[in-house]
């Protein structure tokens, strides 16, 4: 039996706070004043989360979010940023890093810090030691991870002890659903939200032919039908990529409806 989550609003985490169950992401900017007011229009329209990573252009793009969050006020965004993994492999290199990119976006704190993907010859335990202090310090509300399988989010949270693992940032979309078999029913279980990225398969999902075919009967975009199977999965939040006022309006369209059981279930077999 399907449950559609119909929430527009997602729980992070455990946490007891809500985020909007599309985000924007930032990387693969080719111009950065459409993308800083397509971010602002976003925030307008309620879609207030925002990804970005210290190394998409040269942290160019988290500039870029941080201007953002100035003239709509700290408060009215939530801004996930993520660090590489050899930033942080111990604590004071993963403070100074998180405490120069704060100065490099002009805020005082991110609301979740990632590590961005995993190293090998760099300890899970590592990395959660590293973003334990650095929200212990106030740098950011809340930490996760990104790009972990199963086997390696356990490992994270084995490995915490004074904050909660509240995000697994992954790829998820209607090509790529391998999250579906293992991650994501843990996820739901132990209450970890999955930010799901290149969600729209970097623009490939607009002419699938199976999504045109329902997205018709709606009165929607294939776009919008990809959004929404992803978003109609508890803790799922997905966060794709626009610097376009009329697509980040598309993405809007993916809120406050749902796919009947029967589509749903179609594509869930895509
Ligand atoms: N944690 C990680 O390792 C990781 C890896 C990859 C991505 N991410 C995050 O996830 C975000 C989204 O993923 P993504 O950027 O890889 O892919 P995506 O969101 O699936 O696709 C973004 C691309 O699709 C284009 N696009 C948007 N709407 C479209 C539409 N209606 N029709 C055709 N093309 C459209 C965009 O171009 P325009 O801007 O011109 O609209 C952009 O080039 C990233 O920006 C990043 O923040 C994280």
């Amino acid at each position: 039996m399907f449950i559609i989550d119909k929430k527009d609003k997602k729980p992070l985490g455990d946490t007891g706070e809500k985020v909007s169950a599309i985000g924007i992401g930032t990387w693969g900017i080719s111009n950065f004043e459409s993308m800083y007011k397509a971010l602002l229009f976003a925030v307008e329209l309620g879609i207030n989360q925002i990804d970005t990573a210290e190394i998409y252009h040269g942290g160019k793009a988290e500039e870029i979010v941080g201007r953002v969050a100035k003239e709509v006020g700290r408060d009215n965004v939530f801004i996930t940023n993520k660090l590489s993994p050899l930033n942080l492999s111990e604590p004071s290199r993963g403070e100074k890093v998180a405490k120069a990119r704060l100065t490099r976006m002009g805020v005082s704190y991110f609301d979740l810090l990632l590590v961005h993907w995993i190293e090998p010859n760099i300890s899970i335990e590592s990395y959660i030691r590293s973003l334990e202090n650095i929200a212990e310090k106030g740098y950011t509300r809340y930490i996760g991870v990104s790009n972990f399988y199963l086997l390696e989010l356990k490992k994270a949270i084995e490995a915490t002890k004074k904050f909660d693992i509240v995000v697994d940032q992954v790829k998820y979309s209607v090509y790529d659903k391998a999250i579906e078999y293992d991650l994501l029913p843990f996820a739901i279980q132990e209450k970890i939200t999955i930010q799901a990225y290149t969600p729209i398969e970097r623009g490939r999902l607009s002419t699938d032919r199976r999504l045109k075919e329902i997205a018709l009967r709606y009165g929607r975009t294939p776009i919008q039908v990809a959004l929404n199977y992803l978003i109609s999965h508890e803790f799922v939040t997905a966060i794709p990529k626009t610097e376009r006022r009329e697509r980040i309006r598309e993405f809007y369209g993916a809120l406050g409806w749902r796919l009947n059981v029967e589509d749903f279930k179609k594509l869930s077999r895509v």
